[in-house]
């Protein structure tokens, strides 16, 4: 278009046409991390949204800007949208929830009732106990979560009314993690003040980003540190996390200063962030600080994964693409059970390798002998990108047009009597490939019924067990000749 024309298309659209909510802006902020959204309107995004939604009922539009803010958040790592003046406490868990489920802020030992609660997904901070909880946040430096298990995705504030000096400061955990001596952090596990035997990586990977990542609650949040599974001496963790305060100081808060009507949301693992002091300020009976938080749910325990190049990846190439196996990525310390489903899958191998990269799709014979070389090499299952439903002559392969190559006959696992929807009629509607470069249809994530095994029970070789699914990523050929992966992250995922 001309700009002329842009232009005028531009007014008209401000001028006499409603915008589309669902047409926004990413401005990066200045700093190293950040950004704000302009253009969206939450509550016009999902008006008649409640926050119990059906996912199958969500409209394309809704669900393509979850995408792109879910995109944005991990690359930027925290996004502010403004001027989202009377959003309510049901819109605002409804926006979490297209991005996953919303954690019960009542079930953990470090949550107080209130006596307002509208719901236990979602809690109100404030400097009036008449207003919601005090003293929330204050202790220190932390990620959310850090009393359970797995700790939380994200974390979405909203601000209902503010007073002066309420900040909430940020801090982006990549760069400190980079001014702490590895020697110091090595083999070293944050732990609960509040939760005996509750621990979590210091260091690891982002699980979507594949960036370096830290994970710990500062002052009374922190219990002894362990290293190689030895309790610390008090002496010992102090020198952790006085190294951590001063790498915090190097990089440089980050305050954000609240508006009524923000909405702030943050990748939970990405970032550390705390309540500043005057946000409990009580001086002027009338300055009331209201902030509502919801939080996502994590899907699995932080844990420590080996860092991968393409160097060191099981792959196979031809003249345009490769085939990557990310199975050292995301493998697990503590042995199988806890693996990425395919929608998460696909989220990795973006973030980790390239954007342009997603689960390898088999149309072509080809393709699947060079996947079930990879599979073969590194002796576990691997997601690809098709669907299989029952009663079905053909495997759907998103985003290809045309036929594929294979005119019903699949590679299937015969022995095993794939495709067999094992747990009733449309169960297993994804593929992965296993030994012999066989398919599989099973669930599209870890399966959680009682008495099930989450990964699927194979016979490999002699022995049969349940395995973990590991990516199986397609990349153009171009960016492995380039060296790193795909020149996105450096040299390590
Ligand atoms: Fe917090």
């Amino acid at each position: 278009m001309p700009p002329r024309a842009a232009l005028l298309q531009a007014l008209l659209v401000g001028v006499c046409l409603p915008v589309s909510p669902s047409a926004f802006e990413v401005l990066p902020n200045e700093s190293s991390f950040g950004a704000t959204i302009t253009g969206l309107d939450v509550s016009r995004l999902l008006e008649g949204v409640s926050p119990d939604f059906d996912r199958a009922t969500i409209p394309k539009h809704v669900a393509d800007v979850a995408t792109s803010v879910k995109r944005a958040l991990h690359e930027h790592r925290y996004l502010h949208f403004p001027l989202q003046d009377g959003l309510t406490w049901e819109t605002q868990l409804a926006f979490l929830q297209l991005f996953g489920h919303a954690y019960d802020e009542s079930s953990h030992v470090n949550r107080k009732s209130w006596k307002g609660e509208k719901d236990a997904r979602v809690a109100v901070f404030s400097n009036n106990p008449e207003h919601g909880l005090v003293g929330v946040g204050v202790e220190g430096f932390h990620s959310d979560g850090n009393v359970v298990p797995i700790p939380h995705a994200a974390t979405l504030l909203y601000c209902e009314s503010t007073i002066a000096g309420g900040n909430t400061l940020l801090v982006p955990l990549n760069e400190v993690h980079a001014r702490l001596d590895p020697a110091l952090i090595d083999g070293v596990n944050f732990a609960s003040a509040h939760v005996p035997g509750l621990e979590h990586p210091l260091a690891y990977h982002h699980p979507s980003s594949g960036r370096q990542t830290l994970f710990f609650g500062l002052g009374a949040l922190s219990g002894l540190y362990s290293r190689h599974n030895v309790t610390m001496t008090q002496e010992e963790t102090d020198a952790v996390t006085g190294a951590i305060e001063s790498a915090i100081d190097e990089v440089g808060v980050h305050t954000h200063e609240w508006d009524a009507g923000s909405l702030l949301m943050l990748d939970n693992l990405a970032l550390a962030h705390k309540a500043s002091a005057g946000t409990q300020a009580t001086s002027d009976p009338d300055a009331l600080r209201i902030l509502r938080r919801v939080t996502l749910a994590g899907k699995r325990k932080l844990a420590r994964r080996d860092p991968v190049t393409f160097a060191s990846a099981a792959k196979r190439c031809d003249d345009s693409v490769c085939l990557v196996s990310l199975a050292r990525y995301t493998r697990n310390e503590e042995g199988p059970g806890d693996f990425p489903g395919v929608e998460e899958s696909r989220e990795i191998c973006r973030m980790a390798l390239h954007e342009s990269a997603d689960l390898a799709t088999l149309p072509t014979k080809e393709h699947a002998r060079m996947a079930g070389e990879v599979v073969e090499e590194v002796g576990e299952p691997h997601w690809i990108l098709g669907e299989e439903w029952a009663g079905q002559e053909s495997v759907q392969w998103p985003g290809l047009e045309g036929a594929d190559e294979w005119a019903g006959e699949y590679p299937w696992h015969s022995s095993s009597g794939q495709p067999n929807d094992c747990d009733g009629p449309g169960s297993e509607p994804c593929i992965f490939v296993g030994p012999g470069g066989n398919w599989f249809d099973f669930a599209c994530a870890p399966k959680t019924a009682e008495g099930v095994t989450p990964g699927p029970e194979i016979t490999w070789g002699d022995a049969r067990r349940m395995f973990d699914i590991h990516p199986l990523c397609v990349v153009p050929r171009e960016l492995v000749e380039d060296g790193g992966m795909g020149g996105r992250r450096g040299e390590e995922l």
